[in-house]
């Protein structure tokens, strides 16, 4: 059991000899407790064991994020990461990208959890970026939705400058024609970013499950799609489809700098570049 296991499952695994014929209680004087009915004390114990590892829980989450906080801050000092860039030092571009959330259907509960930590991702990258740009997370439903009402719900103070969650879908966001779905699968390559395109992302984890389905998606719309030029920069020893955070990031990069190769070199990782 390790310190991300949830407190009921700690209680349940932590406590098996607790007895309430020698329990200590919080609220109460022991020969208090002792006059109540033997249910009743049960209840009691119960409860009060269950706050007191829920507490014992948040307190040990808190100090991770502390901890956290503080190596970030040295590695700071150390020159290692740079320090946070605050929303005021950052320029706006008028570059638009959509992450489609359509595929709630197609993905497993992991892959689900997997999407919406991709998403969170892209957040914190167009949030940090030196040229941010206007995100939008369309088509927002299903488990991905109760996801971001439960347990991302922090996702309620994100800045909407960086990012904009909808249920809407983009046909009914933006013209047909500046759309461009971007899609490893279209024998189209995009050279370059044209800022009154809106450039769509699949969001998809499907590990090569349903190959051409984002492609087959936007033929059926009529509207353009193109793939990103990876194979004319970079050399690669596995299949040119990159995650959703990955592509997001590629995109950001090329906005700040337009160099194809330098965005895919920082992104793709070394192991899936060929020597
Ligand atoms: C994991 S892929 C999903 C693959 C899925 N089978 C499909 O039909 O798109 C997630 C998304 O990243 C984007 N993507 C991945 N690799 C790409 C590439 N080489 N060029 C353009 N877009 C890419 C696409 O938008 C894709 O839908």
């Amino acid at each position: 059991m390790d310190d991300s296991t949830p407190p009921q499952q700690q209680q349940q695994e932590r406590t098996p000899g607790l007895s309430v014929d020698t329990y200590e209680p919080k609220e109460m004087s022991r020969a208090e407790f002792q006059l109540l009915p033997r249910k009743q004390q049960k209840r009691i114990m119960k409860q009060e064991m269950w706050d007191r590892r829920a507490d014992e829980f948040k307190e040990k989450q808190r100090q991770k994020n502390r901890d956290g906080r503080r190596r970030r801050k040295e590695r700071v000092r150390e020159g290692e990461v740079p320090p946070r860039r605050k929303a005021e030092d950052q320029i706006r571009t008028n570059h638009r990208f959509v992450i489609d959330m359509d595929f709630d259907d197609k993905m497993d509960d992991r892959e689900i959890k997997s999407m919406c930590a991709q998403v969170q991702r892209c957040y914190a990258a167009n949030r940090q970026a030196a040229r941010y740009v206007d995100l939008h997370i369309t088509q927002l439903h299903g488990r991905c939705r109760q996801r971001f009402d439960s347990a991302l719900a922090q996702h309620s103070g994100w800045s909407p400058e960086h990012v904009k969650l909808d249920d809407k879908e983009y046909p009914d966001l933006f013209p047909a024609e500046d759309l461009v779905y971007l899609t490893a699968d279209s024998p189209n390559v995009i050279e370059s970013l044209d800022e009154s395109k809106v450039y769509i992302i699949g969001g998809l984890v499907d590990k090569n499950r349903y190959p051409r389905l984002t492609l087959d998606k936007a033929e059926k719309q009529g509207i353009a799609h193109a793939q990103l030029p990876i194979g004319q920069y970079v050399q690669m020893s596995t299949r040119k489809i990159m995650t959703v955070n990955q592509i997001f990031e590629m995109l950001l990069r090329f906005v700040d700098v337009p160099d194809w190769k330098a965005a895919f070199l920082d992104v793709i990782p070394a192991r899936k570049l060929e020597n």
